[in-house]
């Protein structure tokens, strides 16, 4: 595919060098048209080696060639990353002052902005206004990243990790169903730790994979996603709003509180189901003598608490449960699907080399009041988007 890396002159344009790897290493052809302003942050040469194509800022070089219509009519695919505040406005209002924007009016195909910039230029209201609009023309404008800006402050408007863009890329040029437009969504990933002593705790082997998949393709998908992560050491997945919590009961608390109005719950986290009836102020140190014996206490079953809920109050329309087995996995999964009382359980077989922390799973999706759907052995992301086919259906 033919790809247009725009790029504008924001810090954060060493970052579309990795973007631009992951582009051309994928078999991708990809030119770069920087802004002038981005040339003061990296250089010509520096695209140019990396992409294999001429580069220039301006309308005026190759003018036989008529670059200012030529690049973004053949182009499958245009990026802008970063996009500053200002190449956003332009964008918006139609501005042509240099070849990005000349190639942004002539492009027919999708066009992908990830925008970074510091908090209050992303928040201003010239910068939503704009936004807006080219969301609504049909432009995919990812949500920066909350995290350390240029300086010492920390907020939204980090550049979204490449790898995040150029998932959310690929899946623009595949194309995507934006059947989960205006649905609030709410995703646990990860795995809950329960605190022995201040350095210690009682964990599980959950990478979040899975569930930072589910949030990714739901916000592609055209949904207001909320992430509940407990523990994933994963970039921020494009276009998601990432709570981070440690515990069951902060995982409990972060859940109910996001749910409160969503469509969709998944649990797609591995919760502790017990934790040490008594938490170490101190750090349990040998000299103490011979350990003790920790004693555990149950943990809430949040989504259990939530099928509960929603028959006695009005709640989310789909509420998805994950279950990992080692044996029986069908039989238990049924119970569960009943005991736990969801509308659709993604069951799958754990164990050495199975799911825990592999880009790849397969899985079977029980339905409540339906057939089981056989989701074959492929990306997480495949799974996460047969998830929400079926809950897209659900939804109705
Ligand atoms: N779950 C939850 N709260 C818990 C335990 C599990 O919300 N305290 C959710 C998980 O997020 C998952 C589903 O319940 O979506 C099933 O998790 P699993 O650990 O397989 O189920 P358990 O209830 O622990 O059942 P068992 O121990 O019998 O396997």
């Amino acid at each position: 595919m033919k790809v247009v890396l725009g790029v504008s002159g924001g810090i954060a344009a060493y970052k579309a060098c990795e973007l631009l790897r992951l582009f051309t290493e994928s078999g991708h052809e990809v030119r770069v048209v920087p802004t002038r302003e981005a040339l003061k942050f990296v250089g010509a040469p520096t695209w140019a080696a990396l992409s294999g194509n001429p580069v220039s800022p301006e309308v005026w070089d190759d003018v036989h060639e008529v670059p200012h219509v030529r690049i973004g009519k053949r182009a499958d695919l245009v990026v802008v990353a970063p996009a500053t505040a200002d190449v956003l406005a332009k964008a918006a209002h139609g501005l042509a002052g240099d070849l990005l924007t000349n190639t942004l009016l002539t492009a027919t195909c999708p066009v992908v902005f990830a925008p970074a910039m510091h908090t209050e230029m992303w928040q201003h209201p010239a910068t939503r206004a704009n936004v807006a609009t080219l969301r609504e023309r049909g432009t995919v404008v990812i949500d920066p990243a909350v995290g350390r800006l240029t300086g010492a402050d920390t907020g939204p408007g980090r550049l979204p990790d490449p790898a995040e863009i150029f998932q959310v890329c690929l899946r623009v040029l595949r194309g995507r169903p934006q059947d989960l437009a205006g649905r609030k969504v709410v995703v646990s990933a990860g795995g809950t730790r329960e605190a022995i002593d201040p350095v210690r705790y009682i964990g599980n082997r959950s990478s979040g994979l899975q569930g930072y998949a589910l949030a990714r393709t739901a916000a592609a998908r055209g949904a207001e996603v909320t992430l509940v992560s407990a523990n994933a050491a994963l970039p921020d997945p494009a276009g998601a709003k990432v709570v981070r919590v440690e515990s069951t009961a902060e995982l409990r608390d972060a859940v109910l509180a996001a749910s409160t109005g969503a469509d969709v719950v998944v649990m797609a986290a591995a919760v502790a189901d017990f934790r040490p009836a008594t938490r170490h102020d101190t750090k349990i140190k040998k000299t103490d003598g011979e350990p003790e014996a920790i004693h555990l206490v149950k943990n809430p079953d949040i989504l259990a608490e939530l099928g509960e809920r929603r028959r006695a109050e009005p709640g989310p329309s789909v509420i998805v449960g994950f279950a990992a087995e080692t044996h029986d996995v069908l039989a238990n999964g049924q119970a569960k699907l009943a005991r736990k009382g969801c509308d659709l359980l993604v069951v799958n077989q754990v164990g050495e080399g199975l799911a825990f922390g592999t880009p790849d799973n397969a899985a079977t999706v029980l339905v409540a009041g339906g057939d089981p759907v056989e989701v074959p052995f492929g990306p997480k992301e495949d799974l996460a988007d047969a998830v929400w086919d079926l809950v897209a259906v659900r939804l109705g």
